[in-house]
C-alpha cells in the first residue's frame, strides 16, 4: 500500500511523504461524514413521490398529481409546504455551519500529503454520492412495501449514517495543524511522521509552525477575512459554492423521481431512474479521484462545466418539444423519455467529476490557517443557502417557467446565452481567476495567488511569510 515519493512542487522546497495505510484509513473514516449529507439529499425526493406519503401529508398535491395527463404536468408538485419538507434541512445546516465550519473537507486536506490531497479529499464527495445512491435504492425498495409504510423505513434509516459518523468521530486523531495550534508540539511531530510515513518531516513541520504563529497573531478571523490580502480566498469561498449550486444539480438529486414522474414515467420507473442517476454520480466521482492530482483542478472544472452546459440545453429542448408551453403531455414514448434520462446522466456525470468534488476540495485547500475556519464557514453557509434556495424554488419555478427553467440553468452555465462556443460564466470564471492548486502545500498557497495575473495586485511581498519567494517564482510560474 505504501508508495514512497518525494513531493516536488516544481523546484525549491520539497516535502517528503507517502500514502500510508494510516492516513488512508483515517481519511476513509473522516469521509464517512459525507454519508449522512448524501442520504438526506437523496431520500426526500423519493419519499415525496410515494403515493402513501403524499396522500397522508400532502393530500392536495396527491389529488393534483393523480389528475390525468392532459392537464398541466409542470405544476403537478407545486406546493410550498412540500418543498419546505426538503429545503428546511438546509436552513438547519446553514445555521450550524457557523459553529462547525464543516469540518470534514478541511480535516482531509490537512491530513493528506499535498501530492494526494485531491484524491483523499474527494473521499468526502464519494461518500456523499454513496449516501445519495443508498437513499435512492432504499426508496426503490421501500416504495413497494405493502401497507404504504415504506416511507417510514426510508426516513428512519437515516439513523445508520448518523451512527457511523458518531462512532467515526470518536476514533479520529487530531491533525498536526490542530495539535500545533493547541501547543502539543511533540504530538504534532509524531502525528506528522505517522501520516507521512517518514521521519523526515522537518520542512513541513516548520511550515506548519510558521502558519500557526501567523494564525496566533490574528485575533478576529471574521473581520480579518475582509482584508484586501484575503480577497482571492474570500471570492472563491463565495463564488465556488454559489456556482456549484446554480448548476442545478440538486434539482436532479432532490427531485429526480418527481421530475421523471412529471415527464411521464410511472412511480416505479421514476424511482428506478433516480437509481440510475445515483449510480452515474458515484461512478463519475471515481473519475475525479483518479485524475484530480494528475490533470489538476482547472482541467476538470473546464471540461465538466462545458459538458453540463451542453446537456442542460439538450434536456431543455427535448422537454420543450414534447410538452411545449401548455405542459400537457401528449405521447411521451419510452424511447423519448430514455433519451432525456440519458442527457440528464451526461449532466450528472460531468458534475460528478468536476463541480461536485471540486466545490469542496478547492475551498478547503486555499485558506491560510489564520482564516481557515471563518473561510470554510462562509463556503459551507453559501453552499447551504443556495441548496435551500434551489430546493425551495424549483417546483414552483418549473410550474411557471416550464421547460424554460432548464435554459435558465444553462444560462448560468453560459457566458452569452445561446451563442456557442462561448465559454460559460462559471467556466470563464475558473479559466481567468482560479490558479492551479494541485500539489501545492496548503501553507504555501499564498505564493500561488501572489504569482497570479489578477490576484497578485491584492498581495504584497510583506503578506508572504512562508517559503522562499525567489524559489517560489520558479515554483509557481505556471499558476
Ligand atoms: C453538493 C450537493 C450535491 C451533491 C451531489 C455535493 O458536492 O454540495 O449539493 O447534492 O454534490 O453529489
Amino acid at each position: 500500500m505504501a508508495v514512497g515519493v518525494i513531493v516536488s512542487t516544481g523546484g525549491g522546497k520539497q516535502h517528503p511523504g507517502k500514502m500510508t495505510p494510516f492516513v488512508f484509513l483515517t481519511c476513509l473514516v473522516a469521509s464517512s461524514g459525507g454519508l449522512i449529507f448524501g442520504y438526506d439529499i437523496g431520500i426526500s425526493g423519493g419519499v415525496t413521490s410515494m403515493d402513501s406519503f403524499l396522500s397522508r401529508f400532502f393530500p392536495s398535491v396527491y389529488k393534483q398529481q393523480m389528475a390525468d395527463s392532459s392537464t398541466n404536468q409542470y405544476c403537478k408538485f407545486d406546493s410550498l409546504l412540500l418543498t419546505l419538507f426538503t429545503s428546511s434541512l438546509y436552513v438547519a445546516a446553514l445555521l450550524s455551519s457557523f459553529l462547525a465550519s464543516t469540518a470534514v473537507p478541511v480535516y482531509l486536506s490537512e491530513m493528506a500529503p499535498a501530492f494526494l490531497r485531491g484524491t483523499l479529499n474527494i473521499g468526502f464527495q464519494l461518500m456523499i454520492t454513496v449516501g445519495i445512491l443508498a437513499a435512492n435504492l432504499i426508496n426503490y425498495g421501500t416504495a413497494s412495501i405493502k401497507g404504504g409504510w415504506g416511507w417510514r423505513v426510508s426516513l428512519g434509516l437515516a439513523a445508520v449514517p448518523a451512527l457511523i459518523i458518531t462512532i467515526g468521530s470518536l476514533v479520529l486523531p487530531d491533525t498536526p495543524n490542530s495539535l500545533i495550534e493547541r501547543g502539543h508540539d511533540e504530538e504534532a511531530k509524531a502525528m506528522l511522521s505517522k501520516i507521512r510515513g517518514t521521519e523526515d518531516i522537518r520542512a513541513e513541520y516548520d511550515d506548519l509552525v510558521a502558519a500557526s504563529d501567523e494564525a496566533k497573531s490574528v485575533h478576529h478571523p471574521w473581520s480579518n477575512i475582509l482584508q484586501r490580502k484575503y480577497r482571492p480566498q474570500l471570492t472563491m469561498a463565495i463564488l465556488i459554492p454559489c456556482f456549484q449550486q446554480l448548476t442545478g444539480i440538486n434539482v436532479i438529486m432532490f427531485y429526480a423521481p418527481v421530475l421523471f414522474k412529471t415527464i411521464g414515467f410511472g412511480s416505479e420507473a421514476s424511482l428506478a431512474s433516480a437509481v440510475i442517476t445515483g449510480t452515474v454520480i458515484v461512478l463519475g466521482t471515481f473519475v475525479s479521484i483518479a485524475t484530480v492530482d494528475k490533470l489538476g483542478r482547472r482541467a476538470l472544472f473546464l471540461q465538466g462545466g462545458t459538458q453540463m452546459l451542453i446537456s442542460q440545453l439538450v434536456v431543455g429542448t427535448l422537454i420543450a418539444l414534447k410538452f411545449g408551453i401548455s405542459g400537457a403531455a401528449t405521447d411521451v414514448s419510452k424511447n423519448y423519455a430514455s433519451i432525456i434520462v440519458l442527457f440528464i446522466c451526461f449532466f450528472v456525470a460531468a458534475f460528478a467529476w468536476s463541480w461536485g468534488p471540486l466545490g469542496w476540495l478547492v475551498p478547503s485547500e486555499i485558506f491560510p490557517l489564520e482564516i481557515r475556519s471563518a473561510g470554510q464557514s462562509i463556503n459551507v453557509s453559501v453552499n447551504m443557502f443556495f441548496t435551500f434556495f434551489i430546493a425551495q424554488v424549483f417546483l414552483t419555478a418549473l410550474c411557471h417557467l416550464k421547460f424554460g427553467l432548464f435554459y435558465v440553468f444553462a444560462g448560468i452555465l453560459f457566458y452569452r446565452f445561446l451563442a456557442p462556443p462561448s465559454p460559460t460564466i462559471m467556466t470563464a470564471f475558473i479559466a481567468f481567476f482560479l490558479p492551479e492548486t494541485k500539489s501545492v502545500p496548503i501553507e504555501e498557497m499564498v505564493l500561488v495567488w501572489r504569482k497570479h495575473w489578477f490576484w497578485s495586485k491584492f498581495i504584497s511581498d510583506e503578506d508572504v511569510h512562508v517559503g522562499n519567494p525567489e524559489a517560489a517564482d520558479d515554483r509557481f510560474k505556471d499558476a
